[in-house]
């Protein structure tokens, strides 16, 4: 038997949920850059973009442009965020490798985010997932505010546990629970991980992790323990969604990988790479992104006090 470190997966998402509310206009040579030093630190999987209607979210007016310009090699797997028919065309037509859906567990979020009752999403999903499924895409779907709703505050985890089985009919490759405002804890993540796991046996579970407050790395942890292997994540900890009032960034990348590789998990990624592109990426937005280990570096080597 080897001895090989178990394997966790990270989405990288600083193209899409990183860069659709940041105040920075980056063009679409910008983001293809972003997503070649991505691919280089070695990502396998990245959001691109997201094909929704430019006017409510016009920092991704350029998607088709962005997937038309990104290097094609068999090792990346690009995947882009659909909401609506015309959304998963675009991103067919635009030849993504896998479709994101997004259900939102409350319905005043829902009709924020997509002018949709949380029932009229569940069968815009299914429609956007035969429709991805007809162009031979994977499906993953993401169940929003499934910790709580900047509108309706705390969520019951029923609630969002009842939406995983309506999704779980549909077959997606991942369901990921995103905690969109960032007021998860270690506990409630593990607890509602757990239950998800039970109503959607075989489908893989996936992290979403915003650092509102403070709480997003301590929640991959516990999710890590509840058995999750794969995460969205994002390079500086860039992001957040504008339709959700002060919501703030995703966890960064560099964090979880750091946090993944010294908990004895491989990821693939090269850490230096990643802190890298960080850097580099505050750069281009202007301004400084949240990251602590894109400022620490990663576990300082054997060297001599100055
Ligand atoms: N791609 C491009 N344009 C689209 C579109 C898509 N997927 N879906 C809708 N549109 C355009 C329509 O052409 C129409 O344009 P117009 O105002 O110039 O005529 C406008 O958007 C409204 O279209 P409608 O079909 O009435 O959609 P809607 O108002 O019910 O909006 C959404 C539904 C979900 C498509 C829209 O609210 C949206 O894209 N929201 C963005 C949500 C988001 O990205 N959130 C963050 C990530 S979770
Ligand atoms: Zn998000």
């Amino acid at each position: 038997m080897t001895d090989q470190p178990e394997r966790i997966h990270l989405v990288e998402v600083a193209p899409r949920d990183g860069l659709q509310a940041d105040p920075a206009d980056l063009s679409t040579a910008q983001k293809v850059e972003l997503i070649e030093r991505l691919a280089a630190a070695g990502h396998t999987r990245i959001e691109a973009a997201s094909f929704v209607s430019p006017r409510a979210v016009p920092k991704m007016a350029d998607a088709a442009e962005v997937l038309a310009e990104v290097p094609r090699s068999s090792h990346v797997s690009y995947s882009a965020l659909a909401l609506n028919a015309r959304g998963v065309e675009r991103a067919v037509e635009a030849g993504v490798d896998e479709v994101c859906g997004v259900v939102v567990a409350t319905e005043t979020f829902s009709q924020a985010n997509q002018r949709a009752t949380v029932a009229e999403s569940l069968q815009r999903w299914r429609d956007i997932s035969d429709a991805a499924r007809a162009a031979g895409a994977k499906t993953a779907v993401i169940v929003a505010s499934a910790f709580g709703c900047p509108y309706e505050g705390r969520v019951d985890p029923a609630q969002v546990l009842d939406i995983v089985d309506e999704l779980a009919q549909t077959q997606p490759d991942e369901i990921a629970l995103a905690d969109t405002i960032g007021v998860g804890v270690p506990n409630r993540v593990g607890d509602l991980f757990a239950g998800a796991a039970e109503r959607a046996p075989g489908i893989a579970l996936r992290g979403h992790f915003h650092n509102t407050r403070n709480t997003a790395l301590a929640n991959t942890a516990a999710a890590i323990d509840a058995g999750v292997r794969v995460f969205d994540t994002s390079v500086g900890g860039v992001g957040g969604c504008p339709f959700a009032p002060r919501a703030t960034g995703n966890v960064a990348t560099e964090d979880v990988v750091y946090l993944a590789h010294e908990m004895g998990y491989d990821t693939g990624l090269d850490l230096d790479a990643l802190i890298e592109t960080s850097q580099w990426l505050e750069g281009q937005l202007g301004h400084g992104v949240p990251s602590l280990v894109a400022k620490a570096g990663g576990f300082p080597q054997p060297r001599r006090p100055s």
